[in-house]
């Protein structure tokens, strides 16, 4: 999975008629990466920051199931800031990009689909560490 791009949004199909939409997530087809575990986060107040750290290895795709919230994200070259309200629009983001998440509507439901089971030693939590790994890495 070498070459992605190190964050893009995903549009995903949505099958829409009187009776509402239908959008359906299938990994490797919908997704770069195959799904090995989903976790998602709701009843989150609105002044509070989700989701501060990297992972060395996890690729991840964000979706706002429903309301909507802000994430940022860098890497050692760029930054950028995506609005999350589409249920059918996915924020791929790949391994050692930090990211921040804030701006929890009401109602707000945060969908992460990821390609690898639970690790705490995946996880850069520190952004100063972070900083330093991700410039080691990109000599
Ligand atoms: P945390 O990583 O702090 O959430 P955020 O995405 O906002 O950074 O995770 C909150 C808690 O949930 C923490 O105690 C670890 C636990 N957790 C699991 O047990 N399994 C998981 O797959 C995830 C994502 C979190």
């Amino acid at each position: 999975m070498s070459g992605l791009q190190p964050w893009t949004t995903i549009e995903l199909p949505r099958f829409g008629d009187a009776r509402g939409t239908l959008t359906v997530i299938e990994g490797l087809k919908h997704l770069p990466f195959a799904i090995a575990r989903a976790y998602y986060i709701y009843d989150v107040p609105g002044i509070v920051h989700r989701g501060q750290h990297a992972h060395r290895n996890l690729h991840r795709v964000l979706i706002a199931l429903a309301g909507k919230f802000e994430v940022a994200v860098e890497n050692s070259d760029t930054q950028a800031r995506f609005t999350l309200s589409d249920p059918a629009r996915g924020l791929y983001v790949a391994p050692m990009v930090w990211t921040d998440i804030a701006g929890f509507g009401d109602d707000a439901v945060l969908l992460s689909l990821v390609s690898h089971g639970y690790e705490e030693g995946d996880y850069i939590r520190d952004h100063d560490h972070y900083l330093r790994e991700v410039k080691v890495r990109a000599q």
